[in-house]
């Protein structure tokens, strides 16, 4: 047999791995509740026109797309957004809004693996569904604040932007949806001179393509001046001027909220994912060029999948990304530490109470593993102290006799015979 090994893009999780994504996704889950979103499940596998339908070239071409034996054309899904708009268009169709739901689980895009660029990763999403007003968008930007915060990760920063301002620009010039997506493509590439080629081959004015020149260096952390200039940049375009000031005000809000967040207006912004019609952002942290998250608003695909016309919008974190993050800024994750003992009979006769006395500990909360090897109690006691256990319990006939047992605490290396119902208590104090 060959050495097998895990397949281009994907990755084990070995325990100390294991164990941060948990707690990753425990903070997320965290969030969810303190915001109200409602956790539901829904299929990795999923019909591939759903997925496809405004995914956006980027997504669209590393799609898991696959005939199943059925011969239906599906895929993996690459992320969790049009799932929820399938629930809303279908299930959820009758709750009243807004509905806030929430997905944790792993997604799939075959993307060139590179760091913090997985093949398989790990998204949290955030729906807020059938609220068109400012204040749902800023409830998003708050919330992916609040979960950075939360996973201790520093110094974040948000870059915002609105897809109104550039839609609303080739809109009014006439341009065709099929074009805006390519500009649009282009644009969340940085390649400015070729979209700005792209308009002006489908016909886009001079004007317009002024206005675009300007708007793509109009750029800072000064956000209502940068979104003032934006708003004279497009004065002649009234659905892009009521871009900017929708932007204007979701900013607003997150200011007033009191929170501190850093952010980034940026006019020339744009996202891969074509369903987006506001609002976008994405958050970062120095020294990582890939986004912690990113997300938008997204009013007509809920629509689009034969529901009611329901604006909505929502944000996905990649947990693999926050992973990185922590490691990077060297965060001490302050889990709470349970305390571990290891349960060790003296002899194979007293196997049956050291199980009793593990289930015992283990309903009072302490991690308890039992001696499975049969081995003296000099080599168990090394491999207890090898995993860096808190206790020892060691069951004896002598003092089971006496209903106790002897507890050793590890780091000190003391021993006492404690009563059996008092060995929790012992543990834990
Ligand atoms: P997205 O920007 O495509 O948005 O992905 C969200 C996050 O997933 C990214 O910011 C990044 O942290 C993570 N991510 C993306 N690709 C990879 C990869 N190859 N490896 C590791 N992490 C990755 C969405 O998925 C939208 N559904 C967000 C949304 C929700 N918009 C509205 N609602």
């Amino acid at each position: 047999m060959p050495e097998f090994k895990t397949v281009r893009g994907m990755r084990d999780f070995l325990p100390e791995e294991a164990e941060m994504m948990k707690y990753v996704e425990g903070k997320a889950r965290k969030t969810a509740e303190l915001y109200g979103y409602k956790e539901v499940m829904t299929p990795v596998v999923e019909s591939y026109e759903l997925l496809a339908t405004k995914a956006g070239e980027e997504v669209r071409l590393r799609m898991f797309a696959f005939k199943d034996l059925g011969g239906r054309m599906v895929a993996l899904r690459p992320e969790f957004t049009p799932s929820v708009a399938r629930l809303v268009a279908t299930a959820l169709r009758n709750e009243p809004r807004p509905y806030r739901l929430f997905c944790l689980g792993s997604v799939y895009r075959y993307d060139e693996p590179q760091r913090g660029r997985y093949r398989e990763f790990w998204q949290s999403d955030f729906e807020l569904i059938g609220s068109s007003k400012p204040e749902a968008d800023a409830e998003i930007l708050m919330l992916t604040a609040s979960l950075m915060e939360a996973a201790c990760l520093k110094n974040f920063a948000f870059r915002v932007g609105h897809v109104g301002v550039l839609r609303g620009i080739m809109s009014q010039e006439k341009l065709e949806d099929k074009v805006q997506n390519t500009v649009m493509q282009l644009m969340d590439k940085k390649q400015y001179d070729d979209a700005f080629k792209v308009v002006e081959e489908a016909g886009g004015s001079e004007k317009c393509l002024v206005v675009l020149r300007e708007l793509v260096e109009l750029k800072g952390g000064d956000v209502s001046d940068i979104v003032g200039k934006m708003k004279k940049c497009v004065k002649d375009y009234e659905e892009a001027v009521a871009a900017t000031d929708n932007l204007n005000e979701i900013l607003k809000l997150v200011a007033e909220s009191g929170g501190k967040i850093d952010m980034i207006a940026d006019a020339g912004f744009a996202r891969g994912l074509e369903y987006y019609t506001g609002m976008i952002f994405e958050v970062y942290i120095p020294d990582l060029n890939v986004a912690l998250g990113g997300g938008g608003r997204y009013d007509k695909l809920v629509e689009l999948f034969g529901g009611e016309p329901t604006p909505a919008v929502g944000v996905a974190h990649g947990l693999d990304r926050m992973m990185l993050g922590i490691q990077m800024q060297e965060t001490s994750l302050g889990t709470e530490k349970r305390k571990r003992v290891m349960v060790i009979p003296i002899k194979e006769e007293l196997v049956g109470e050291a199980l009793k006395i593990a289930q015992m500990l283990r309903s009072a909360g302490v991690t308890a593993e039992v001696e499975v090897m049969g081995r003296k109690m000099s080599k168990a006691l090394e491999d207890a102290d090898r995993k860096r256990m808190d206790f020892a319990v060691m069951v004896g006939e002598r003092e089971l006799k006496e209903g106790a047992a002897v507890v050793r605490d590890l780091a000190k290396r003391e021993q006492n015979t404690v009563k059996i119902e008092e060995i929790t208590d012992k543990i834990k104090s």
